[in-house]
C-alpha cells in the first residue's frame, strides 16, 4: 500500500488501539500498573512508568510520522533534552547553537556540565564555522535546532549533519519550531530528534511535553532504559492531550504559516521597525536554505522596535496577543526573550547574539490575521 500521507496519519492517530470496544479515541489508561495473569504472562505492559498504552500510543504516531525507529514522551521538552545528553559518555563535548533556547543553555551550563558534557556553542548558521567546532579535540555530538529561538537563524543541516557523521559525532535536532510537518530530520541521517512537544504538537498552550525519536534500534534500546530508569515521563492524560493537539497539527500550522507571512511583510515595512527576523521573507539570510530544507517556514517572528523604550508600553497595550513566554499555540504570543525566555543567558552574551532590549519575539496563531495586524498597529 502506497504510505499515508502526514495528515491521515495524524487525523486517525490512535483510533484502531481498543479492539475490546472500537474507541476512536484512544483511552486514557489512568493505571499504574497492569495485573498479570500468571507468572510470565505479561499484557506487554507492567508498570506505567516503563510503559503506558496512551504514552505508546503517542510514541508510535511520533515515530511513524518521523519515519523513525521509536518515540518517546517525557513530561517536557527539557526532560527529553535531559535523558539525550545522558546518552552521550561523561567528558563530551557538543557542539550547540549559539542561540539556543534559554532552557537548553541553563541544561547545558547549570546540569549536564556536572554529569562531564561541555557546550561548544557556535552560530549554527554558519557552516564552516561549525565544521571547524566538529574538528575540536573530544566533540562527540552536535546538538542544533532546525529554527533557532529566537532569532530564526537557518542551519544547513545536510551540510552540518553529513560533516558531523563524517567526525563520528551523534546529530541531534531540536525540531520544536518546524515540525514533522516541515522537516524530518531523520531523512537526513540525524541520529536523535528532540521536541517540546508543548508547543506545536499539543498545541493549544494547555500541556507540558518533550520527545524523543530515534532512527535505530540501538539508540531505541539505550533510550528506553534511560526513560524508565530516571522516570521523566508523560502521564496519560497529558500524552493524550498531545495526541489529540497533533490531529490537526498540518491545518494549524497551515494557517498558522500564512499569518505569519502575512503579518512579516507588514512589519518589515512599518516605519517603527528596525529589523524583521522571519525566514519567509526573502531577504532573510536563511531564506534560500530552509526552502532547499523544509516544506515551509514556521510561523514564528522575531523583530526589533526602532525605539526600545517603547516595550513596555508594547506588552502592555496589546489587545489580542497575549504577553507570554511559550510558542506553537493556536493562541498568538508576544515574548520579551532577553527578560523571559533567555533571561539564564549573560548579558554580554545577549548583546553579542543580538538578542537586545527592543527584540520581540512572536508565535502567531489561528486568529484572524487582519485582527493581529489591528492589534501590533494600535501598539507600535
Ligand atoms: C526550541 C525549544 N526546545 C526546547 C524547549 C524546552 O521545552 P519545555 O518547555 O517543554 O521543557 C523549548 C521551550 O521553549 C524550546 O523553545
Amino acid at each position: 500500500m502506497t504510505p499515508l500521507a502526514i495528515e491521515t496519519q495524524l487525523a486517525q492517530a490512535g483510533c484502531r488501539r481498543d479492539p475490546h470496544t472500537g474507541a476512536l479515541s484512544v483511552p486514557i489508561y489512568q493505571t499504574s500498573a497492569f495485573a498479570h495473569e500468571a507468572l510470565g504472562h505479561s499484557t506487554g505492559f507492567d508498570y506505567s512508568r516503563t510503559s503506558n498504552p496512551t504514552r505508546l500510543a503517542l510514541e508510535e504516531t511520533l515515530a511513524a510520522v518521523e519515519g523513525g525507529h521509536r518515540g518517546f514522551a517525557f513530561a517536557s521538552g527539557l526532560a527529553a533534552i535531559d535523558a539525550v545528553l545522558r546518552l552521550l559518555p561523561a567528558g563530551s563535548r557538543v557542539v550547540a547553537t549559539a542561540d539556543l533556547y534559554g532552557g537548553t543553555f541553563r541544561l547545558f551550563e547549570q546540569t549536564a556540565r556536572a554529569y562531564g558534557i561541555e557546550a561548544l556553542y557556535v552560530d549554527t548558521s554558519d557552516t564552516e564555522a561549525t565544521r571547524r567546532a566538529l574538528r575540536e579535540p573530544g566533540v562527540r555530538a552536535l546538538f542544533v535546532e532546525s529554527l533557532t529561538n529566537p532569532l530564526l537563524k537557518v542551519a544547513d543541516l545536510p551540510a552540518l549533519l553529513e560533516a558531523a557523521r563524517e567526525g563520528g559525532a551523534t546529530t541531534i535536532v531540536d525540531n520544536t519550531f518546524l515540525t514533522p510537518c516541515l522537516l524530518r530530520p531523520l531523512d537526513l541521517d540525524a541520529d536523535l530528534i528532540v521536541y517540546s512537544a508543548t508547543k506545536y504538537l499539543a498545541g493549544h498552550n494547555d500541556v507540558v511535553a518533550g520527545a524523543v525519536i530515534t532512527r535505530t534500534p540501538a539508540w531505541s534500546e539505550r533510550l528506553a532504559f534511560q526513560q524508565n530508569a530516571v522516570g521523566a515521563v508523560l502521564g496519560p492524560q497529558d500524552a493524550w492531550l498531545v495526541l489529540r493537539g497533533l490531529k490537526t497539527l498540518p491545518l494549524r500550522l497551515r494557517q498558522q504559516g500564512e499569518n505569519a507571512r502575512r503579518l512579516a511583510e507588514w512589519l518589515a515595512q512599518h516605519p517603527r521597525v528596525k529589523r524583521v527576523h522571519y525566514p519567509g521573507l526573502p531577504g532573510h539570510p536563511g531564506h534560500a536554505t530552509l526552502a532547499r530544507q523544509a516544506a515551509g517556514f514556521g510561523a514564528m517572528i522575531a523583530f526589533e522596535v526602532a525605539d526600545a523604550g517603547r516595550v513596555p508600553a508594547i506588552l502592555k497595550g496589546v489587545r489580542v496577543f497575549l504577553f507570554a513566554e511559550s510558542l506553537g499555540g493556536v493562541e498568538s504570543l508576544i515574548t520579551l526573550p532577553r527578560e523571559q525566555t533567555h533571561a539564564d543567558l549573560p548579558a554580554d552574551t545577549l548583546d553579542r547574539l543580538g538578542i537586545g532590549p527592543g527584540l520581540l519575539r512572536l508565535s502567531i496563531g489561528i486568529e484572524d490575521v487582519n485582527d493581529l495586524i489591528r492589534d501590533l498597529e494600535n501598539v507600535l
